[in-house]
């Protein structure tokens, strides 16, 4: 073999492993993870656009740069674009009038003689990656009893509000019960719960969850600045593995600021 086809051999090589690279971490990491590869970066975690592809592979520590310019970093691998996952910030929705100021940091927002079904929700609060956790984010909950009512802050215990934090996996978890409809002119609005989240560098979050199947979701919502319609607000309720009641995840994707 002369010095010329061991070097293609060589590139072609290069070539099959980075791309063999990219593609495991893609897969490695689900939906979401790669965000990066159009600047060589994520390839595990190594440069594989110009330098040393040994350290991560085991393989050869060859400058790729140096063997012929032969680009295998950036978004074309092998003359293939890598495309970046989609990826979807949470929908924000009104405030609404029943905010209240200071609600205590606890994750069981309802008490045990708390009339209604038992509700727990839990999620991860993410990154606009949809991937990167945020820890210590601030979520402020409220929410209407079961009959639709809501309830005050400080002159009524905070009943059915609660703030908490996300732990350093940017998970959160609290135990409530589903809320009622309540009636907003002739209709019902659908069963919803009130989020806010922030946390400094991000922008802040005021939303709504709501309940797949809700029979007063958009178009029937009668609260015409309501986002009822956003399926990214809208979740399954499942039985509760872990206990009596209804269990749901909501994830949240929030934006940088
Ligand atoms: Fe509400």
């Amino acid at each position: 073999m002369d010095d010329r086809s061991s070097r293609r051999d060589f590139l072609r090589w290069i070539g099959a492993s980075s791309g063999a690279l990219l593609l495991s971490n893609f897969a490695c990491n689900g939906s979401a993870q790669n965000p990066d590869t159009d600047a060589g970066r994520d390839a595990g975690n190594e440069d594989v656009g110009a330098g040393d592809i040994g350290s991560s592979d085991g393989g050869t520590t060859a400058d790729v740069a140096e063997l012929g310019g032969t680009d295998v970093g950036g978004t074309d691998v092998g003359g293939t674009d890598v495309a970046e996952p989609a990826c979807e910030a949470t929908g924000s929705d009104i405030l609404g009038p029943f905010h209240e100021e200071g609600a205590p940091h606890r994750t069981v927002l309802a008490t045990e003689d708390e009339r209604g079904e038992r509700l727990v929700i839990e999620g991860t609060v993410y990154e606009s990656d949809c991937t990167t956790p945020v820890g210590e984010a601030l979520l402020d909950v409220w929410q209407a009893d079961a009959d639709g009512e809501y309830h005050g802050g400080s002159d009524d215990q905070y009943r059915l509000r609660g703030q908490m934090r996300t732990d350093s996996d940017g998970r959160y978890r609290f135990e409530t019960i589903r809320p009622g409809n309540y009636p907003l002119g002739a209709t019902m609005r659908p069963a919803h719960i009130h989020f806010t989240v922030t946390k400094p560098g991000f922008e802040p979050l005021t939303t709504q969850l709501y309940f797949a199947g809700d029979p007063h979701l958009a178009p029937d919502d009668p609260c015409g600045s309501c986002n009822s319609g956003d399926p990214t607000l809208i979740i399954e309720l499942d039985d509760d593995p872990e206990g009596e009641g209804l269990f749901g995840t909501f994830d949240i994707v929030v934006e940088s600021a």
